[in-house]
């Protein structure tokens, strides 16, 4: 095929989904309704994980002022904040509270679009964009969880990016030193050290944040360019206007979720759940503590590594990472029940690894 006519091809492909010559900014909005259906509550979804993104900038902004990115401070740098600075702990643990809330939201606004086949023409790459934020709010779950710089943040981490030198186990010849050469260009050094939290400091701080507002306002961008998909099979008579009516419903949940929050952050700090010495600073000489896991959003993928094979792990979660981002093609023919079913499965799986992963461990491991 001639290259004008695949770069045309492209072009039409894009000027599709983002036709933004018929575009008027303000009348879209005014047009703008949301369908009334049994699953409107759906809806929600996006916004929500929106809103605890802005609480993660807000509150990463003001732990900026005193968090000290070293091996020698960062720990100590966190004390300050939670025991001498005013509200320190609060926002602290509002950042981590919030933090667990926003990849819970990402997860079901992911499940629900997929159940409402939100993903159809001329949505797909509203969807792709989707997908990459997943990758990205995972990402930042991975590299916050390093900068506190305790026992089970080093450790954890540590845990981690062993796995990715794992692979090289299962390459042949040269190709096996790859997965070694990435895990150490990661860290930056030999082990977790300095380099490891200035380069997870940077990439938490500015990297992610950067790439998820550009995602981002392509992903909004279009959702407003194509309105709310239809969500059930029959196209629902019933619609609401998107501005005031739903924009005010939007807002009274974000307001009340957002006291939720707090209220929870001011009652619950987030170390209560690390048992001692999980919390206290990471030393380096001494020997790994008890009951290092990782965050509680990636159970789904740490217990079937501990109980079976690596290689396994490794093709299921790869090949699953390309068919989420094909989501759209594979998936075009499928009716919404299928679709639902199949979030059903996938919402099970994932609430039943994260609730009872440790006793279906211990059962299996026979402990
Ligand atoms: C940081 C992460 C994300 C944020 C802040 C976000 C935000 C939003 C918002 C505000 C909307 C419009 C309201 C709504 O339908 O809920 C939306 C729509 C949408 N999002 Fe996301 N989203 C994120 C991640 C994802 C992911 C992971 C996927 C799927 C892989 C996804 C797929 C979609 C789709 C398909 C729509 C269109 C929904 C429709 O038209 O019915 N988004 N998103």
């Amino acid at each position: 095929m001639k290259l004008s006519t695949t770069i045309g091809l492209v072009a039409d492909f894009v000027a599709e989904r983002f036709p933004v010559t018929k575009m008027n900014f303000a009348s879209m909005v005014a047009k703008k309704e949301v369908p009334v259906h049994k699953m409107s509550w759906a809806y929600y979804l996006g916004g929500l994980t929106l809103f605890f993104f802005i609480v993660q900038v807000v509150t990463g902004l003001m732990l900026l002022f005193y968090y000290e990115p070293t091996v020698s401070d960062a720990h100590a740098s966190v004390e300050y904040i939670t025991e001498y600075v005013s509200g320190g702990a609060l926002v602290r643990n509002v950042h981590a509270w919030s933090s667990s809330a926003m990849i819970l939201c990402v997860i079901a606004h992911l499940m629900t679009t997929f159940a409402m086949k939100a993903f159809e023409k001329p949505r797909e790459l509203v969807w792709v964009s989707g997908v990459i934020l997943l990758f990205l709010a995972f990402g930042f779950g991975f590299t916050g969880y390093l900068l506190p710089w305790n026992q089970i943040a080093v450790n954890a981490t540590k845990v981690g990016l062993q796995s990715i030198e794992e692979v090289g186990n299962y390459l042949p010849g040269a190709l096996s030193e790859l997965p070694r050469i990435l895990r150490e260009t990661i860290q930056g050094e030999a082990s977790v050290g300095q380099a490891t939290l200035s380069r997870f400091y940077a990439i938490h701080v500015v990297v992610l944040p950067l790439m998820v507002m550009g995602l981002l306002g392509a992903h909004l961008f279009s959702v407003q360019l194509h309105g709310m998909s239809k969500g059930v099979d029959r196209e629902s008579r019933k619609k609401e206007k998107f501005f005031p009516t739903f924009m005010v419903k939007d807002l009274t949940v974000w307001g009340v979720v957002f006291l939720v929050l707090f209220v929870v952050a001011l009652c619950l700090p987030f170390e209560s759940f690390f048992a001692y010495p999980l919390a206290e600073p990471y030393n380096p000489l001494g020997s790994t503590p008890e009951g290092i896991k990782p965050e509680w959003y990636f159970f789904f993928v740490y217990y079937p590594l501990e109980l079976l094979p690596f290689w396994l792990i490794f093709l299921v979660m790869n090949v699953g990472a390309v068919v989420l981002l094909l989501v759209p093609w594979i998936f075009r023919g499928t009716s919404r029940k299928t679709l639902r079913t199949i979030a059903i499965a996938a919402a099970v799986y994932m609430v039943v690894i994260t609730v009872f992963g440790q006793s279906i461990y211990e059962m299996l491991k026979g402990q």
